[in-house]
């Protein structure tokens, strides 16, 4: 490397950039400025970048379109090392191991070799794990766990059925629910059964060959991962018991689940998830004592952001996808 490629590479970095709305083809890999901490933030080097639907959502012009600005790097999901730490950071020192979900859902530029955030929005990786499978679980791990600890304020005993339990969300969900005492029922396709119990689900149901609430039984707190589609919100108001909760996570509470919940005297809640560095390091907890195990599908090297794209819309992820800044 020359002297002038050498700093121009400490003042750039790599990056998946969209420049506008579309397809995957706007995933675009290429270099640009490196941020720098401001006081209260750390600088940390991405070594792992998960991939979560609202990314392909926003990059399509959905999801969080709205509150994001172009060019715009997507991914909020991030597992690195500190690299610097911004004026007034006491908590956290070059060299830690952390992981986040920063600042969600402005926009966090997870897809890039560093990122900038407020130092308390992150929290030390788990130590068990690399960082790809700890890039895996800000997002969906936070939103398992504000639906069911923060929302339903799910106890021991209780029943309670997630829908697509086979997806990043749901696989995490299942085990929070079981270590909470809860009986789970997971809705999934067939050969994802077998691995679903061995996460802890209970009851497994086949939501492709029966209607799922004719197999559940009455159910305290659904969490539901599908939303619309086919009704699974509306539907699963006929699996709660009077009183009970459905969390409805993809799009909030559509008007067919309100009408529904209405006249059955069932509650709802839409859920956006938040970041939380506390409920990350009780989460950080459970996967080193080895309470919660995550899934990750596959990994993807940064520059192929777009073949990630594709293969999530397929909406038949196992676990999650992962990007890798490195080798
Ligand atoms: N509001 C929020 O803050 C928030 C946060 C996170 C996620 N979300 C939303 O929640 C949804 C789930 O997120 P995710 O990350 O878990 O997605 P994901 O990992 O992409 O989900 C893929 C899984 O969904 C399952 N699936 C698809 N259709 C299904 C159906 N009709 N019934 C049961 N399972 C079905 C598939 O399993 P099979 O192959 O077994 O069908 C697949 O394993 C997405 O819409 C996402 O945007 C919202």
């Amino acid at each position: 490397m020359s002297m002038s490629e050498e700093s121009m590479s400490e003042q750039t970095m790599r990056a998946v950039t969209i420049e506008e709305f579309g397809g995957p083809e706007v995933l675009t890999p290429g270099r640009v400025a490196r941020p720098e901490p401001l006081p209260t933030e750390v600088l940390v080097r991405v070594h792992a970048a998960g991939i979560n639907p609202v990314d392909w959502k926003t990059r399509a012009g959905q999801g969080m379109a709205g509150l994001q600005r172009m060019p715009l790097i997507l991914g909020w999901d991030v597992s690195g090392t500190v690299e610097e730490v911004g004026f007034g950071v006491t908590t956290l020192a070059p060299g830690d191991e952390v992981y986040a979900m920063p600042w969600f859902p402005r926009p966090a530029g997870g897809y890039a070799e560093f990122v900038t955030a407020p130092s308390r929005q992150f929290a030390r990786k788990p130590a068990s794990i690399g960082h790809v499978e700890a890039a895996a679980l800000p997002l969906a791990a936070l939103t398992a766990w504000q639906a069911l600890v923060d929302t339903a304020g799910v106890t021991s005993g209780q029943r309670v059925l997630v829908h697509a339990a086979a997806g990043g969300v749901g696989h995490l969900a299942v085990q929070f629910a079981k270590n909470l005492g809860a009986e789970v029922i997971a809705t999934a396709r067939e050969p994802r059964h077998a691995w679903l119990r061995e996460l802890g689900a209970d009851e497994t149901i086949d939501y492709t060959r029966q209607r799922f609430e004719e197999a559940t039984g009455e159910v305290d707190v659904v969490i539901d991962l599908v939303g619309p589609q086919d009704d699974t919100d509306a539907r699963s108001v006929a699996a709660t018991r009077r009183g009970g909760l459905v969390i409805s996570v993809p799009s909030g509470v559509s008007q067919n689940l309100a009408d529904a919940a209405a006249r059955a005297g069932v509650r709802t809640s839409p859920l956006l998830v938040e970041p939380d560095a506390t409920a990350l390091t009780a989460i950080a907890g459970l996967v080193d004592s080895g309470a919660v195990r995550v899934e990750v599908e596959r990994t993807f090297p940064l520059e192929e952001a777009a073949e990630a794209h594709r293969q999530g819309e397929t909406n038949r992820t196992r676990g999650k996808l992962v990007l890798t800044t490195t080798d």
